[in-house]
């Protein structure tokens, strides 16, 4: 299994100072994580293009792009072309997953499939050689501060054994509700890539905190 990644969610901060919350957790995190939403797939709307290239100049960290979208397959590219190292679609709103992953494969970009709570990972088994990371949603999409689900949890593991059996190195991402408490759950069901959002800017120390959950995260999965 490949190693433990935080990936702080810019949902929860200050979106005047975006800048400087990407600078609060540059020494400590692995990614930020960028929530794309347009008010259609999810009932939420937050930011697009322009910002993400903005982001990306104003930041060390590499832009993992969670894109809750309809018509990903429209727009993926340019979020690559606009900065991001990591583009995730989801699978509910895509129509042709293995065309924009090759795509964006092809321009050096990796590749994430999103999953909401309710879809299955098991139809997927077939297309894990074409993406890079799957991220299961551990909440509706839509909204940051929302409760863990956890039943998500028994689908991290189906996934795990999935990449396990292929012998890949899809890295596997949990999105929603994970905090310092959760953490350690999702590490043991076999996530290695952790999204946080209000864990992160809700706390005092952004950046103790994103070393908290690692911490976390790494004690569970060597357990
Ligand atoms: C929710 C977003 C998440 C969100 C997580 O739809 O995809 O990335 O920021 O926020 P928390 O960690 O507060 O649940
Ligand atoms: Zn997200």
């Amino acid at each position: 299994m490949s190693r433990t990644q935080i990936a702080p969610s810019i949902l929860s901060a200050d979106f005047t100072r975006l800048g400087a919350a990407a600078e609060a957790v540059a020494g400590d995190a692995d990614w930020l994580h960028v929530d794309v939403m347009d008010g259609h797939f999810v009932p939420n709307l937050t930011l697009g293009l322009p910002v993400v290239a903005g982001l990306a100049k104003a930041t060390s960290l590499p832009l993992d792009c969670h894109l809750m979208i309809e018509e990903p397959d429209r727009w993926a590219v340019r979020y690559a072309e606009a900065g991001a190292a990591s583009v995730t679609i989801h699978a509910e709103a895509a129509r042709a997953p293995v065309r924009t992953a090759r795509d964006l494969r092809a321009g050096g970009t990796r590749v994430g499939l999103g999953l909401n709570p309710a879809t299955p990972v098991d139809g997927y088994a077939d297309v894990l050689g074409e993406i890079d990371m799957l991220l299961l949603m551990t909440v509706e999409p839509g909204f940051g501060g929302q409760q863990f689900l956890e039943f998500v949890l028994n689908k991290v593991r189906r996934a795990r054994s999935l990449v396990s059996a292929a012998e890949l190195d899809v890295w596997i991402e949990v999105d929603g509700g994970v905090d310092h408490e959760t953490v350690a759950r999702c590490a043991e069901a076999g996530a290695d890539v952790f999204v946080a959002g209000s864990a992160v800017y809700g706390a005092d120390d952004p950046a103790a905190a994103v070393r908290e959950l690692r911490e976390r995260a790494d004690r569970a999965s060597r357990s």
